[in-house]
């Protein structure tokens, strides 16, 4: 399962060979430890003039421990470039953003992040600025894929009101919880959202439900939610039992076997269940054939797992007053959702419809308080991608803005974003986690 080649890269003799030949360069990324500050530097705060997010921004950061500095020093490096772009209100305004950039373009450390604020075009108070808040996007992604060495680039929408709803948002994007995030465009609604009293425990008192957590991703998931301080209950078929009550004993948590296919699966799920905070539909299976090609029970099987059967569980969860207020969903999608598949005619509707079942049942969801988002997962390490045939598995791996492949806990540290109380104010977003894949993009 190991990436042979980004190891040889990162090596004495490696480092000399891929510079030489021009390869792709993974750098190793910084991922979340707890104990880890928030950032590996200072902060680099600008704004265009009129923004109305930088001062509590740079407030917030400061609170949360970090350095942050509005001039930017000669020779100086780091940690992350954040630019409040809500003050520019016409495309002649945009210049703003090449006089932060340019000159500290190459003052980014390895595995640096850069992050650019905006308001949602959509509640933009002029076309003009509508079209100049859109442009934003063409920025960060190009930056994404211009930094190298590790540094990430994101778009964050914030709604006027959501000026201190953001912080969580900021402290996900800003620490290596978001290592393999990149080329993402966020939404934080406005209103308010409750800090946590831990930061390091955001999930304290929550209980949450994972899907197939007996292994891969989903067992990664279990561990993050639990690290952040959730009761977790782990489930999974029972044919994966042992996997599954290894899982749950690794998080101190309670495991459940169930086929989330079975016709009686919602409610014998409803019946176990008290309440519950968060739950992550993450269990999933591919049967990969062209449609041609495709029976009917892969088709059927690959819906119903992925899909259909998540609605109904949602239903009578919903129904039943299972979820509590405050609840937050989240669906496991995939790029291939995004920018289809060859082989997976299936997987790629199903996933697309869980794209569809995040926009249309965010609205629905807000009137009782919870929230529901997806992440979307490039090529993920996992035994599932470590079977693929060798030429497929090193394009999945290179090609992305980071060179190399995600971690499942990556896809783990983006649910558990989703999932903390102060997310309140986001819903109905879906972030890939793929490095910035070229798929799809
Ligand atoms: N691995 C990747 O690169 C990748 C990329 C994009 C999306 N994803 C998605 O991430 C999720 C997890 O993927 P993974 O690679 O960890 O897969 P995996 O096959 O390792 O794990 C999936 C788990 O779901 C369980 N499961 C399947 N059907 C079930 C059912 N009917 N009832 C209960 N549990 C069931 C399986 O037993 C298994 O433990 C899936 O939804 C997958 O589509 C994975």
């Amino acid at each position: 399962m190991g990436d042979r080649y980004a190891n040889f890269a990162n090596s004495g003799m490696g480092r000399g060979v891929v510079k030489r030949l021009g390869l792709p360069d993974p750098p190793r990324l910084r991922r979340y430890q707890p104990g880890d500050p928030l950032t590996n530097g200072p902060v680099l705060l600008g704004a265009a003039d009129g923004g109305r997010l930088a001062g509590p921004v740079g407030k917030l950061l400061e609170a949360a421990g970090v350095a942050v500095t509005e001039t930017a020093g000669e020779g100086d490096k780091y940690a992350a470039l954040v630019f409040d772009a809500t003050g520019i209100t016409d495309s002649t305004g945009l210049r703003a953003l090449y006089d932060f950039f340019h000159p500290v373009a190459r003052s980014g450390k390895t595995s640096g992040r850069v992050v650019v604020l905006g308001t949602p075009p959509e509640s933009a108070a002029s076309p003009r600025e509508a079209t100049a808040q859109r442009a934003l996007e063409g920025l960060t992604r190009s930056i994404g894929k211009e930094f190298g060495r590790g540094i990430t680039s994101q778009l964050v929408y914030v709604e006027t009101g959501g000026e201190t709803a953001v912080e969580s948002t900021l402290r996900f994007l800003l620490s290596g919880r978001s290592a393999y995030v990149s080329g993402q465009v966020i939404r934080v609604g406005g209103g308010s959202a409750p800090a946590p009293a831990d930061w390091d425990q955001p999930l304290a008192g929550k209980t949450a439900l994972v899907t197939g957590a007996a292994r891969g991703i989903g067992a990664a998931i279990a561990r993050v939610l639990a690290r952040d301080g959730a009761e977790v209950i782990a489930l999974d078929v029972p044919g994966a039992g042992d996997a599954l009550a290894a899982v749950a004993n690794d998080v101190r948590g309670r495991a459940l076997q169930l086929d989330l296919t079975a016709p009686d699966a919602p409610a014998r799920l409803a019946d176990r269940l008290t309440g519950l905070d968060i739950i992550v539909h993450n269990a999933g299976i591919t049967r990969d054939k062209t449609i041609a090609r495709m029976d009917e029970s892969r088709w059927d099987s690959v819906l119903d797992v992925n899909l259909s059967s998540q609605e109904r569980i949602n239903d009578l969860l919903l129904e039943r007053g299972l979820i509590n207020a405050g609840g937050r969903i989240v669906g496991v999608a995939s790029i291939a959702g995004i920018a289809g598949n060859r082989g997976q005619t299936n997987y790629a509707t199903s996933k697309a419809g869980v794209i569809g079942l995040v926009e249309s049942m965010a609205p629905v969801l807000a009137k009782r308080g919870i929230t529901i988002n997806a992440v979307a997962p490039g090529f993920i390490e996992t035994a599932m991608t470590a079977k693929m045939p060798l030429f497929l598995r090193e394009a999945g791996r290179r090609m992305n803005s980071l060179s190399q492949g995600g971690l499942p806990v990556d896809v783990a540290e983006t649910i558990s974003w989703f999932a903390s109380p102060a997310s309140a104010t986001i819903s109905g977003n879906v972030v890939r986690v793929c490095g910035q894949s070229l798929l799809g993009a």
